[in-house]
């Protein structure tokens, strides 16, 4: 199993630190959440303090734009380094042009959806995207329960995929533990997100590889 580790959940205190144990993990991509306080109730880092954690951090960046107006940001996102930008469905009217500025500026795209997304609105722009992330929980904050309906959702997305001939990987976020992240696997999820399952371990980089090898 893919594993993303959620930065929000991480030691701001002592970043190195935890890139140090990071950089040499299990771990495949680095998540990243900015928040912006109007899409979501909560604000978190935003690209200043991002610029420092890309110069020590040596995997790919996965960064979930939970705001309003992401396109405005593409340039940003992309001056990171990012491997992947995830915006959310619940935020584009123009979903179709933002993926494709996302592929002009060289970066995978994702698109996100929230709890109460149903995945059928991605039948028309599943063929055109990298990943869907599945959030679940209501996005804002970490260390909340996994919405169990999940499981459904991942099931549904992946016949959408078939059917679509798409070829994006379902990642999901929220919530994520040994129990949960092993039901994800057998719905059909290709990619875990995981803050406070991971950073609040006692050993983050044991719980990382306990995860991959799901
Ligand atoms: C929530 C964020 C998540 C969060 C997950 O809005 O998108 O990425 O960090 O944290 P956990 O794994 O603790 O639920
Ligand atoms: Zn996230």
């Amino acid at each position: 199993m893919r594993i993303s580790p959620s930065l929000l959940s991480a030691n701001f205190a002592n970043l190195e630190a935890e890139m140090k144990w990071f950089n040499q993990s299990s771990a495949d991509w680095l998540h990243i959440d900015v928040m912006d306080g109007v899409f979501v109730p909560n604000i978190s880092f935003g690209f200043p303090v991002l610029k420092h954690v890309a110069r020590i951090c040596q995997k790919p960046l996965d960064v979930h734009l939970m705001i309003v107006q992401p396109e405005k940001f593409v340039g940003e996102v992309k001056a990171l380094g990012a491997y992947l930008m995830n915006v959310h469905y619940e935020a584009c009217p123009h979903l179709h042009r933002v993926v494709g500025q996302i592929h002009e500026a060289g970066m995978k795209a994702g698109v996100t959806l929230n709890p109460a997304t149903p995945v059928s609105v991605l039948e028309d722009i599943a063929a055109d995207v990298d990943l869907v992330l599945l959030m679940s929980v209501n996005p804002g904050f970490g260390g909340q329960k996994f919405i169990p309906h999940t499981l459904e959702k991942v099931d549904a997305l992946r016949r959408l995929l078939d059917r679509t001939g798409s070829q994006a990987l379902i990642e999901v976020d929220g919530g994520v533990n040994l129990e949960t992240g092993r039901q994800l696997k057998e719905a059909g999820a290709d990619v875990l997100v995981a803050g406070n399952y991971i950073f609040g371990a006692p050993d983050p980089a044991q719980a990382c590889e306990a995860l991959a090898k799901l």
